[in-house]
């Protein structure tokens, strides 16, 4: 996830419980584009333990070819193209989301891109662009290429991240493509991967929000695939995880800028707590206020989170 998923955050997560691999966030590839230093170290210092896949977001087929080869000179576990991210500053540029409404170039950009990657070709994409018109085709695309691993979020690019994610166009994918297939959308607790595995036949589920919310949810569905109660965490023990958030701040990062950081965090924590946290928390001006509601709602309770 872009300004998420970097290096410190991998590793902070896998302390929790790592998923079984890591995607970095996206390479944005254009004429004499450089790999981006920071998005890089996800890569070259993984402490994870676990494979890390580089994404790359483009439309320039001799670009992409050129950043594909070059990160295949790093520790990557293999190359996954976005053909899902939303956002209208990105997908009016006819990148990520924006393909989709032409299977023409997602077919040129796939065989293109599939000549020189030998390692794993992964795609993450979405159902569609405003509707699932040329969702069929886009599948046989995949397949016809030899994708090694299909990541689906169950949305079209015009939703967003608004209405239901569907599952039964996951399924679908699923039921077509020779290849594992990962739903995507909305599996923020263990209970609901299960049911999103079972609803869908996929081969497992890629957590995006969740994981920020939740560290733990990686563990939890560990737990219950095995048959056990899901991990409880503590809410001193989500105090703790947005106090390990605090510190991957930059070092050279003033007062306000940690603060938005820890906002932004804390949003997604917030989705666990009750409104008035998040409604507080919105509202505080300083760190030291930030802290203070945190503390009042998390560390005074006496129950698990
Ligand atoms: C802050 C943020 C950044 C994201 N960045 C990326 C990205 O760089 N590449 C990508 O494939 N998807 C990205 N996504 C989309 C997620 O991978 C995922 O498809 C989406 O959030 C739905 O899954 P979720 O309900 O588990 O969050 C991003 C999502 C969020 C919230």
């Amino acid at each position: 996830m872009q300004e998420v998923t970097d290096r410190d955050f991998m590793a902070l997560i896998a302390q929790y419980r790592a998923p079984d691999f890591y995607i970095t966030e996206y390479f944005r590839v254009y004429a004499n584009s450089r790999l981006d230093r920071h998005i890089l170290r996800a890569i070259t210092e993984n402490t994870t333990n676990r494979p890390v896949f580089a994404q790359l977001i483009g439309e320039h087929l001799p670009d992409l070819q050129r950043i594909a080869q070059e990160l295949q000179t790093y520790p990557i576990a293999g190359i996954d193209l976005n053909l899902g991210c939303p956002a209208p500053r990105v997908y009016r540029k006819n990148v990520g989301g924006g393909l989709l409404r032409e299977p023409e170039t997602v077919d040129r950009l796939l065989a293109g891109l599939r000549e020189v990657i030998p390692v794993p070709f992964t795609v993450k994409m979405r159902v569609g662009f405003a509707d699932l018109g040329h969702f069929s085709q886009l599948l046989t695309l995949l397949a016809r290429h030899g994708i090694d691993r299909v990541s689906l979020h169950g949305r079209t690019v015009k939703e967003g991240y608004r209405g239901e994610v569907r599952y039964e166009a996951i399924a679908q994918a699923v039921q077509t493509l020779p290849c594992p297939v990962i739903a995507n959308g909305n599996v923020d607790s263990a209970a609901k991967a299960q049911t999103v595995l079972a609803r869908t036949g996929a081969a497992g589920v890629m957590i995006g929000r969740g994981a920020i919310a939740n560290p733990w949810i990686f563990r939890q569905i560990h737990d219950v695939l095995r048959g056990h109660p899901p991990y409880p965490p503590t809410y001193q023990e989500a105090y703790a995880y947005l106090q390990a958030l605090a510190d991957l701040a930059p070092p050279h990062a003033g007062a306000p800028q940690r603060l938005a950081r820890l906002k932004k965090y804390a949003n997604f924590v917030g989705t666990h707590l009750n409104a008035a946290f998040l409604q507080q928390m919105r509202r505080s001006q300083t760190l030291a206020e930030f802290w203070e509601i945190c503390g009042a709602h998390l560390l005074t309770q006496p129950q698990t989170a």
